[in-house]
């Protein structure tokens, strides 16, 4: 049994390709028959990246939950559809079949429309890894809203400035979510956000960690309880809002190299066909598979992979709440056997982590239901790929390394399993419809192979980003000029002499700690929100787990008496207006920055001292005071 767009030889693919870039229209139309339409297209691709403007199937009408759930009513109604494995191994967990799904989405549907919600509104969605986030995800989507996901791991203060960018009325959230040994109180968090953001009219909030909380009245609901109401209504199915194929569908905020988030806006069809084409192709799900995405649906490896994908293709998805290390370091393993899990999609930041505490916590752990292993995030080591090949894998399933962003809204450059050929530590060759291409600085194409670049996309993709929410020149800058005509990913490549394709890392200055995207200017500007901070400069660092850690350098004034207390208090700072996700692991306090003349931060340097190379700093001779390099190399941490 396959999929009839499904890839099933290197020869289906090599073909695949070509006809996806010579005739794009006519390889994503072929795709596109397989999907429910309301209304069918009048055009399948125009674009320019000047403005830039991408419409994939203009003129169709869809909705991605008739995709993602009734179609698939007919044939896998008791199929499980979502899997749910809590955080406390003891707790009970929940399956919900595509049936389930269905009443539940129609149900919340209601509720959102009980309560207000209209097609386009922004909903930000606040809660822990429960199935009511899926739930409350595709509910936006059956109606009409946009959904803006944001993890757990932000704080108040983050939150109001993507409520405030997005002009967000409603909230989604819990009064709690469980994280290992932790209870986060997410209603109290939202609670803070709140505060700056008067226009916000409704907060529903799922019970589930019985986490005291304050329910304000005419503003705060309990989610039970409006559940309650729509039951009693006797209304049970909820007709799926028509959409064009360019409306928005969400919203997910990333960071950038400058200070403030960007919101990536993702459109229905594009976005749906391109992450069901992917989940497919990439991991070659086979139907009654159990697919195992370890990600939070608070990043966009949870939206693609974990709810939109695997659902539009009729998949059943595993939902984690807890983290890989709760209660001990087997819970992933002890997870895969319980299940019996044949796809398992994680970060080389869990696997490095994992491999740290030995084989102990595998031993015992049938692993046999395992057919392939993904990594995505972050450049995946030898080391870990091995450990992963070989520990997890028993050297019998193929390991795709998925190589994509949020602005991708899916996979561009992965092999994909046991079709065409992985080699550890690279991405290997795009996805059919992908056209990568390697600049130089300059932006002129290098042709050869055997090289390092800039890495580039020459045409768009289905789920290609469309803007970023409220400023588009925004999106134009960032992605589409720097290079002519190109769309610039902001990371760095290596092409080997069959073309497959090694990704170095980020150019721009953005940091991947475990896997997630943080930019160095909003950690300074969090940094330089302490009274005592006169300036700062952050820089990445490798870690042997995290891949890459944040180094700050502090300029503080006043009392120094007590240097590990105001490291702290910078930390603290950081929390607060980040979130723990964006927490320094080094602080350094310095009495100068090195600075050129016009003083600008020499940021190079400053690299090269937190990575320990002091020996090959480069020229300092532009630096306005080069004395102050050598007191930096000698506080180094
Ligand atoms: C950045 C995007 C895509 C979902 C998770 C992160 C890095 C991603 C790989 C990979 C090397 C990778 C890139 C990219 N990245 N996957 N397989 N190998 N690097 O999404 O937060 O938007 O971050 O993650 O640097 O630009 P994101």
């Amino acid at each position: 049994m396959s999929y009839p767009y499904q890839i099933r030889s290197m020869d289906d693919y090599t073909t695949a390709w070509k006809k996806s870039v010579e005739d794009p229209a006519g390889f994503w139309s072929d795709v596109a028959q397989h999907f429910t339409w309301k209304k069918p297209w009048n055009r399948v691709l125009d674009w320019n990246f000047r403005d830039p403007s991408v419409k994939w199937f203009d003129g169709a009408q869809l909705n991605i939950t008739e995709n993602c759930i009734d179609r698939h009513l007919a044939d896998k109604a008791h199929q499980p559809a979502i899997i749910w494995e809590p955080n406390d191994p003891n707790a009970q967990q929940r399956i919900l079949t595509y049936a389930q799904l269905h009443e539940e989405v129609c149900r919340f549907g209601r509720v959102l429309l009980n309560n207000g919600v209209k097609k386009g509104d922004r909903v930000c969605i606040y809660m822990g890894m429960i199935p009511e986030l899926a739930i409350a995800v595709l509910a936006c989507a059956r109606i009409g809203a946009i959904h803006s996901v944001i993890f757990g791991g932000f704080s108040a203060q983050s939150i109001a400035d993507r409520l405030l960018d997005a002009n967000a009325e409603f909230i989604v959230t819990c009064d709690g979510a469980f994280r290992g040994p932790k209870d986060i109180p997410l209603k109290s968090v939202i609670d803070d956000a709140v505060i700056r953001c008067p226009f916000v009219k409704r907060v529903i909030v799922y019970m589930h960690t019985k986490t005291p909380v304050s329910m304000i009245k005419g503003r705060d609901v309990w989610w039970q309880d409006e559940i309650e109401i729509v039951k009693q209504s006797n209304q049970h199915d909820l007709p799926a809002e028509t959409m064009e194929a360019e409306d928005p569908l969400f919203i997910l905020y990333t960071s950038g190299s400058t200070g403030k988030p960007k919101g990536v806006v993702h459109s229905c069809a594009g976005y749906m066909l391109y992450t069901a084409y992917t989940f497919v192709n990439v991991f070659q799900y086979q139907p009654q598979e159990i697919h195992f995405c370890t990600a939070d649906i608070g990043w966009i490896t949870g939206h693609s992979y974990i709810v939109y994908g695997p659902l539009s293709a009729g998949a059943t998805s595993l939902m984690f709440e807890g983290i890989p290390t709760f209660p001990d370091a087997g819970r992933f393993w002890d997870i895969i056997d319980k299940y019996k899990v044949n796809i398992l999609y994680t970060a080389p930041t869990a696997i490095r982590s994992l491999m740290a505490f030995g084989l102990g916590p595998i031993h015992g752990k049938d692993l046999g239901s395992l057919r392939v292993l993904g990594t995505v995030g972050e450049p995946i080591n030898e080391e870990a790929w091995h450990w992963y090949d070989e520990h997890i894998g028993k050297k019998k399933c193929p390991i795709v390394d998925t190589w994509w962003q949020t602005e991708t809204g899916g996979v561009l450059i992965s092999n994909l399993a046991g079709i065409t050929p992985a080699k550890p530590s690279f991405a290997t060759l795009p996805l059919p419809g992908v056209q990568p291409m390697l600049v130089d600085e300059k932006g002129n194409e290098i042709t050869e192979n055997n090289v390092t670049g800039n890495l580039c996309i020459k045409a768009p993709w289905p789920s290609t980003l469309r803007t970023t929410y409220g400023d588009h020149e925004r999106c134009r800058v960032n992605y589409f000029a720097t290079y002519d005509n190109l769309y610039f990913t902001g990371d760095g490549a290596y092409r080997d002499e069959n073309g497959f394709y090694r990704i170095t890392g980020r150019v721009d200055d953005v940091l991947n700690v475990s896997g997630h995207r943080i930019g160095t200017a909003e950690v300074e500007n969090a940094i330089n929100m302490h009274s005592g901070v006169v300036e700062s400069a952050v820089v990445g660092f490798p870690h042997d787990i995290k891949g890459q850690g944040i180094y700050a350098f502090v300029i503080f004034s006043g009392n120094q008496s007590d240097q590990e207390l105001i490291k702290k208090d910078i930390t603290a700072t950081v929390n607060r207006v980040i979130g723990p996700i964006a927490k320094p692991d080094k602080i350094q306090l310095v009495s100068g920055l090195p600075k050129t003349r016009s003083g600008k931060i020499m940021r190079r340097i400053l690299r090269k001292i937190a990575e320990g190379e002091l020996e090959n700093i480069g020229d300092t001779t532009t630096l306005l005071d080069p004395g102050v390099v050598e007191e930096i190399k000698k506080g180094r941490l």
